[in-house]
C-alpha cells in the first residue's frame, strides 16, 4: 500500500492547473450510453475513478480512446447491460449506468452499491423515480435488475436533494415518452455539466442549476463535444491548503463563481482572494481565524469541503464548530487528527475544534476520499514528517496531488 511522506512547515507559493472535476466526468462519461455516436470529451481528469468508470463501460461494450484528457466513447455496439459487483463496490458512482441503461435499452442489472466509509448511501431515491417512469424493478442477489418497454415522463419529488440521483434520473428521461419533471432536484454544478452535455447530444432540459428540472424526452440522442468543467473541490482544496501554510497561490483553469461559499468562509478565515477570469489568487501571510461551517446542498458549504476546513481549524485562533448535515458518518478524519495533536470534541454530527498553536507530525490513515485531503493539509503544517497511509483513496479523486503540491513548494513524497 502506498503512503505519502510530508516534511510540514513550508508556505505554498506559485501556480496550479485545475484538473477537470471528478463528479462531473464520472455522470458524462455515463451519458454515452445513451447514444450510438461518438461522445467526444474534453478535460477529463486522470484519476482512479475515472479509469474504474471507463473499464465497467468498456466491459459492457462502449469502444474508448484516451489522448490524454481527451477521452473519445461510442457506444454503438453494447453487449452487455450489467455493472458487477466487483466494480460498483471500488466506485459507488458506477450506480449512474442504471438510468442510461434503462433508457436505451430498456433493460439493466446494477449492483447495489455497498456503503462506505462515510455513510450507508443508500440508492433508494434513484430506484423509486426509475419506478415512477414505469421501470420494472426486482432487488434480487445484491442487484438491481430494471426492466421497461420505454420509460414515460413522470412527476418526481425528491424526499431529499441527491446529486446522482437527480442525474440518474434526468440522464433516463432524456430519452423516455414524455414530460418528466424534477422537483427538490440537485443543484449542484456538475448537474448543469451534465445538463449541458446532454443538450448538446440533442436533449430537451430545461431548469438544471435550480430545484426543478423539466425535461421532454426525445427519440434518439446524437454524437456531441463537451469540456469538462473544472473541479471545484479539488480548487477548494488548493485553497485552503494555502491559506492553512500561508503563502501565495494562484489557481489557473478555475472558476470562482461556483465557490462562491467556499471563498466567503476563506475570507472569514482571514484570507486575501483575488478573482480573474478562470484564475484564482489567495495570499495568507498570518494565522488563520477558526471558521463555523455547516455543510448543504448547494450552493450552501459543500460536504466535500467540510474535512478540509476542519483540518484549517485545528490551527486556527480560537474554536470553530463544524456540522455535517449530509452524511451520516463523515468524521472518520477526527481521529486522524487527533493524533497530530488536535484538540476536536465530536457531539453527534457536530465537532468543535479548539484551534492550537501547532500540529505535530505523525503517522496516520486515511480512510475515505476528501478525509485524505484534510489529512494531507494537517501534514503540510505539522512540524516534523507525517506519513500518510492508505493513500489510495487521495488517488480515486485528486489528479497528480503530490507532483502539485511539490510544485508549489511543499516537501511531499510518495512510499512506494
Ligand atoms: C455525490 O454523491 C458526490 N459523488 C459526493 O462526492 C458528494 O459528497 C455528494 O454528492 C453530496 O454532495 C458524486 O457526484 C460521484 P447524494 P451522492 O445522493 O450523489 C442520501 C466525493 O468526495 N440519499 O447527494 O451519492 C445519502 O445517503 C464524493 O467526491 C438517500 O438517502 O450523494 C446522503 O445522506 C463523496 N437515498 C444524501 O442523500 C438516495 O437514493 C445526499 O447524497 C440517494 C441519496
Amino acid at each position: 500500500m502506498q503512503k505519502l511522506a510530508i516534511q510540514g512547515g513550508n508556505c505554498l507559493n506559485g501556480e496550479v492547473r485545475i484538473s477537470g472535476a471528478k463528479n462531473a466526468a464520472l455522470p458524462i462519461l455515463c451519458a454515452s450510453l445513451l447514444s450510438g455516436d461518438s461522445l467526444q470529451l474534453a478535460n477529463v481528469p486522470d484519476l482512479n475513478d475515472v479509469a474504474t468508470m471507463r473499464k465497467l463501460l468498456q466491459q459492457m461494450g462502449v469502444a474508448i480512446a484516451v489522448n490524454g484528457d481527451q477521452v473519445a466513447l461510442s457506444a454503438a455496439h453494447i453487449d452487455k447491460l450489467e455493472a458487477p459487483y466487483d466494480m460498483v463496490k471500488t466506485m459507488r458512482a458506477a450506480i449512474l449506468v442504471l438510468g442510461p441503461l434503462v433508457a436505451r435499452f430498456g433493460e439493466a442489472r446494477v449492483s447495489l452499491p455497498g456503503g462506505c466509509a462515510i455513510g450507508s448511501r443508500p440508492v433508494n431515491l434513484h430506484i423509486k423515480g426509475l419506478q415512477a417512469m414505469g421501470a420494472e424493478i426486482h432487488i434480487e442477489h445484491g442487484y438491481i435488475h430494471a426492466q421497461t418497454k420505454r420509460l414515460k415522463g413522470a412527476h418526481i419529488c425528491f424526499d431529499l436533494v441527491s446529486v446522482t440521483g437527480t442525474e440518474n434520473l434526468m440522464m433516463a428521461a432524456t430519452l423516455a415518452d414524455g414530460v418528466t419533471v424534477l422537483e427538490n432536484a440537485a443543484r449542484e454544478p456538475e448537474v448543469v455539466d451534465l445538463a449541458h452535455c446532454l443538450i448538446a447530444m440533442g436533449a430537451k432540459i430545461e431548469g438544471a442549476g435550480s430545484d426543478t428540472i423539466t425535461i421532454t424526452g426525445v427519440e434518439k440522442l446524437h454524437g456531441a463535444s463537451h469540456r469538462v468543467m473544472p473541479d471545484r473541490i479539488e480548487s477548494g482544496t488548493f485553497l485552503v491548503a494555502a491559506a492553512a501554510t500561508g503563502g501565495n497561490i494562484t489557481l489557473t483553469d478555475a472558476r470562482a463563481d461556483i465557490l462562491d461559499n467556499v471563498l466567503e468562509k476563506l475570507h472569514e478565515a482571514s484570507t486575501t482572494t483575488w478573482v480573474e477570469g478562470g484564475t484564482i489568487n489567495l495570499q495568507m501571510s498570518k494565522r488563520p481565524k477558526a471558521v463555523n461551517v455547516r455543510t448543504s446542498p448547494y450552493p450552501a458549504f459543500p460536504t466535500d469541503m467540510q474535512a478540509q476546513f476542519m483540518a484549517l481549524n485545528t490551527i486556527a485562533e480560537g474554536s470553530a464548530m463544524v456540522v455535517e448535515t449530509i452524511f451520516e458518518n463523515r468524521f472518520m478524519h477526527v481521529q486522524e487528527l487527533r493524533r497530530l495533536g488536535a484538540q476536536i470534541d465530536v457531539e453527534g454530527n457536530t465537532a468543535v475544534i479548539k484551534g492550537c498553536a501547532q500540529l505535530d507530525g505523525a503517522t496516520i490513515m486515511a480512510t475515505d476520499l476528501r478525509a485524505s485531503a484534510c489529512l494531507v493539509i494537517a501534514g503540510l503544517v505539522a512540524q516534523g514528517e507525517t506519513v500518510i497511509d492508505r493513500i489510495y483513496h487521495l488517488d480515486r479523486g485528486y489528479e497528480h496531488i503530490e507532483a502539485k503540491l511539490s510544485a508549489l513548494g511543499a516537501n511531499i513524497r510518495r512510499l512506494k
